[in-house]
């Protein structure tokens, strides 16, 4: 069994991203509404998050609400916004008891009223912790996320900030929404579906990913370390041999 202390010793990830998916399908195949299926997927965020810190796990960055997901009937897209608010109200005790801080990346200026003010609440009053940072990625698309990258670079060489001839890679990193957290070691799928759905495109150019057939909602504890554990067995080579292996990113 993976020994949780250990961990770090092992080269566990530090940064640990989830493209939570499956939720309408577990409702579905239990004669339930889509958004029972949302439902679940939360306890299963809070059951995550209580794992990840448990290994050492330093960011978990979940996809919570794509930029694609608005063209989601109106009733879906109006849970998913309450489902924020459900969750602080629910977990901001064991969030801080569990020393997790909140943050998020994506377009929240777009996010209505009231998830804006559920999220904020709970990224004020956990800005202190030192634990696990959760980010949840609300409103959130890798390819939005780039070319708003791109214009404010091309707004700062216009203004004289920056000259175009010094961007680079690390440059274009400070202009992304994720530019405080390193990139993600490793990348988890759930629901048997192997895609990306424009999910952290800049980020994950190293990451290693995991795909698996089960639900979110139906994502176990135990699951979920036997996917840290496979991801300690890898063999990570950033385009090197292996002779040259680094474990920085
Ligand atoms: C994808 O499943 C899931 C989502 C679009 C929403 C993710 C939200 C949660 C897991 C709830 C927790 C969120 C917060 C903010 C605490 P799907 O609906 O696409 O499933 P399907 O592919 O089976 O239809």
């Amino acid at each position: 069994m993976f020994n949780e202390k250990n961990s770090t010793d092992i080269n566990g990830p530090n940064h640990v991203a989830i493209i939570m998916d499956g939720n309408g399908r577990y409702a579905k195949s239990l004669g339930l509404p889509r958004v029972k299926g949302h439902e679940q997927g939360m306890e299963t965020v809070r059951r995550i998050v209580v794992a990840a810190n448990q290994l050492n796990i330093k960011y978990l960055t979940l996809y919570a609400f794509s930029t694609e997901n608005w063209s989601r009937p109106q009733s879906e897209v109006s849970f998913l916004m309450k489902l924020p608010g459900i969750f602080m109200n629910k977990f901001l005790p064991e969030l801080m008891r569990e020393n997790v801080k909140v943050e998020t990346i994506g377009e929240f200026d777009e996010l209505p009223l009231h998830t804006k003010k559920a999220v904020s609440y709970a990224v004020n009053k956990t800005k202190n912790n030192t634990g696990l940072t959760l980010i949840f990625a609300l409103n959130y698309g890798g390819r939005n996320e780039i070319v708003r990258a791109v214009k404010n670079i091309a707004k700062d060489v216009e203004r004289g900030t920056i000259e175009s001839s010094n961007i680079t890679d690390e440059t274009f990193s400070t202009y992304l929404y994720t530019k405080d957290y390193p990139d993600p070691e490793l990348l988890i799928r759930t629901s048997g579906e192997y895609r990306i759905s424009n999910f952290l495109l800049w980020q994950i150019s190293y990451s290693e990913l995991y795909f698996t057939d089960t639900y979110w909602p139906e994502l176990s504890v135990e699951e979920f370390n036997s996917i840290i554990e496979s991801y300690c067995k890898r063999d990570r080579r950033f385009g090197g041999l292996k002779e040259e292996r680094h474990d920085e990113n």
